[in-house]
């Protein structure tokens, strides 16, 4: 009788352990981040074809996302800050290459939010040299939802819609 009970509750503890694991696994955030693809048309030859502007945004992306993955990080480890540090750099260089060869002098607003682009990249990578700092994660954070907040500002103020996630919940209409 015993054996029986024993082995009743082996199979309920088994049953609802996986079930508890099943639930756990369930991602929380379903919402995949749509490709931005608007910038890129299809030629006559069924070839996608991206301007040089939307070239490098795609490389401002990949870096942005790496920052943005780690973000939600309570503590960051070497490797996470080795992240920031390279993006941050990335991030720098492409901004560079976007306020050089794609400037729009007739667009005020675009000059002064690519200048914001880098100088917010620029702070990151100046907060990966002071990780040791109390507060650097803290700092990380907020200067990534900076970065977020530009991009945002950049493709609102131009009307483009290829990342709506992007926007920050206040600017949502
Ligand atoms: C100062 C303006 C400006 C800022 C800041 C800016 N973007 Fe853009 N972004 C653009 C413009 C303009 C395009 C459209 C390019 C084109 O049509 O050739 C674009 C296009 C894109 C695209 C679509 C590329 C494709 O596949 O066609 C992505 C993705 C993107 N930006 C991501 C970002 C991210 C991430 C940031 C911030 C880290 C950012 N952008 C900051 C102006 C900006």
């Amino acid at each position: 009788m015993l054996k029986i009970l024993f082995l009743l509750l082996m199979i309920t503890g088994t049953f609802c352990f996986v079930k508890y694991s099943i639930a756990e696994e369930t991602p929380k955030n379903q919402g995949e981040e749509p490709e931005g693809g608007d910038c890129c048309t299809a030629s006559k030859t069924g070839k996608i074809e991206c301007t040089e502007l939307a070239k490098t945004m795609k490389e401002i992306d990949k870096n942005y996302k790496e920052i943005k993955a780690i973000s939600g990080y309570t503590t960051f480890g070497e490797k996470d800050w080795n992240v920031i540090h390279e993006s941050s750099k990335e991030l720098i260089k492409h901004t560079k290459k976007v306020i050089n060869e794609f400037p729009r002098p007739e667009n005020s607003k675009y000059q002064e939010l690519n200048k914001t682009l880098l100088a917010e990249a620029e702070i990151l990578l100046e907060v990966a040299h002071f990780k040791k700092e109390v507060g650097a994660v803290e700092d990380a954070q907020w200067q990534i939802r900076n970065i977020r907040h530009t991009c945002a500002s950049c493709h609102k103020h131009l009307g483009l819609h290829i990342y709506p996630n992007l926007y920050p919940k206040e600017e949502k209409k």
